[in-house]
């Protein structure tokens, strides 16, 4: 309780970086990915353990999110009206300026640390460590796509014309590193931005979008809506002013959308339903270590979690890394974020439809190595579940589950575990654990997903260094990857002339 009367600065201390080589070049000027807090350091751990004391009924953004109330068809077209308006002006203001207005975003954003890490606590059940990355990685998009929004100038034989208006409709898990990052690229492609946070984790979107107006981005640019049903929502997103619209979330909010509006511009990240191999050569002390922790991080809500882990030929008929899985799933302290002890915190929509029937039934071939178990009464707790023997073309093989289970299959060749993990629906992320660099080179050829991840996890993609987004059902309209050098482009139209002297 002492704790919770502590004065928690914004940032943690000793939050040092090396930036004598920077990591890239973007056009001629230096970027580096801003560094995580280190829980190493004792201070830093204090001050992690201050924020979770005061979160638990915290109000943060609350004026936000009641000021961007829209309840009625004319206030939703208003907005479009004077957001369309105000993103012209922003579309022709120098880029540099935009530019240099999105680097102050950033530096807001680093100095809002402490409160974004405790909302997230809050609304999204992240950890302080979860949080804390995905504040580094809304950074770095800032910083990113203030430099990429420069180098759009300079492309030759055409011209890159903003779109005008950008919708911008983000998921509840990741409530601040997905907002950030989608609003971003739209304000850097010169684009006003409505965007729509998704009601579990508005309050994290607020107190994001509120440091980047501090920083100078102009609030009617740059609107924040909440709106009242769904029925505002698809007056929104079928107003032929919209441009484009960035979604992230299911491939059937996709399609809905798509329902509302024929033509929709839509450039979506969306589902996917990742697996992990491991073959006989690998190391499999580290497997177990990656898949555990791309399973059930952040318990398992996250598009790119593993989901599968299919173990291929000996791997599979030992009982070593199956032993050594329990052993390491085990380990996990399920719990509410606010225990500085939680490392898998909870579902936060109770576990049901789908995901419920995953902790709780199995097909015929399954067994549970580990099974779970509900917590709480509210079904919001429950302990990891990893499943063995799912068979090919099951359920379970391909669904997104969204939560904390694992299913384990096991294929006689790599060839066999390739076919089975291309074979889903989705091509999002993927993995494999393998020391044999002629397995590697061959399952990075055949391999169907947009971020294909060698001996180690698969979720976390960093800003430039792991542009991030998906094939197949992964992905609708578009296949850009968020933070990579590709994205700001689709958020335009390109206009090539030609006249004769
Ligand atoms: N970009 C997030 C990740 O890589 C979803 O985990």
């Amino acid at each position: 309780a002492s704790l919770a009367n502590l004065d928690v600065p914004a940032q943690a201390t000793n939050r040092v970086q090396d930036r004598s080589t920077p990591a890239a070049i973007i056009g001629d000027r230096p970027f580096n990915n801003v560094a995580d807090t280190d829980p190493a350091i004792g201070e830093n751990r204090t001050w992690g353990r201050a924020i979770l004391a005061r979160s638990g009924g915290s109000q943060l953004g609350v004026e936000t999110v009641t000021a961007g109330a829209v309840s009625t068809t004319e206030q939703m077209k208003s907005i479009l009206e004077s957001t369309t308006a105000a993103g012209r002006r922003w579309g022709a203001m120098p880029a540099a300026e935009r530019a240099a207005i999105l680097h102050r975003a950033g530096d807001a954003l680093e100095n809002s640390r402490a409160r974004l890490i405790e909302v997230m606590a809050n609304e999204a059940g992240k950890t302080i460590a979860e949080g804390d990355v995905e504040v580094s990685e809304a950074i770095d998009f800032a910083h990113y796509y203030a430099e990429r929004s420069l180098d759009l100038e300079k492309i030759e034989d055409a011209t890159f014309v903003p779109s005008g208006l950008i919708v911008v409709t983000p998921p509840w898990n990741f409530p601040v590193a997905i907002p950030a990052g989608s609003v971003l690229s739209a304000l850097a492609s010169g684009s006003g931005v409505i965007i729509k946070p998704a009601k579990l984790s508005q309050r994290s979107a607020a107190v994001m979008i509120e440091a980047l107006w501090e920083a100078g981005v102009p609030r009617d640019v740059l609107t924040f809506v909440d709106l009242k049903d769904r029925e505002l929502g698809r007056v929104m997103i079928a107003d032929p002013a919209v441009d484009r619209v960035i979604l992230t979330g299911a491939w059937e909010t996709a399609a809905m959308f798509r329902s509302w509006r024929n033509d929709l511009p839509i450039l979506a990240e969306t589902s996917g339903k990742n697996a992990i191999i491991v073959t006989p050569s690998a190391d499999l002390d580290l497997a177990v270590a990656d898949v555990t922790k791309s399973a059930f991080g952040h318990a398992g809500q996250k598009c790119s979690a593993a989901s599968l882990v299919i173990l291929v030929g000996s791997v599979g008929k030992s009982e070593r890394f199956e032993r050594q899985l329990i052993d390491s799933v085990r380990t996990l302290r399920v719990g509410l974020p606010q225990d500085p002890l939680t490392t898998m915190g909870p579902i936060v929509e109770p576990a049901q439809g789908k995901l419920l029937g995953a902790l709780t039934t199995l097909a015929p071939g399954e067994s549970w190595l580990v099974k779970p178990r509900q917590l709480d009464d509210e079904g919001k707790q429950w302990t990891p579940g990893v499943r063995t023997g799912v068979v090919p073309g099951s359920e379970f093989h391909m669904t997104e589950y969204f939560g904390p289970v694992l299913g384990i299959m096991r294929a006689k060749n790599l060839t066999e575990a390739i076919e089975m993990q291309n074979a889903v629906d989705y091509g999002l992320t993927a993995g494999i654990h393998s020391l044999d660099p002629t397995e590697v080179a061959r399952w990075l050829d055949e391999v169907q997903a947009g971020n294909a991840y060698v001996n180690r996890g698969i979720t976390g993609a960093i800003v430039r260094r792991q542009p991030f987004g998906g094939w197949k059902r992964s992905a609708v309209g578009c296949h850009a990857k968020a933070g990579g050098p590709n994205y700001l482009m689709t958020l335009g139209q390109w206009k090539a002339v030609e006249q004769p002297a």
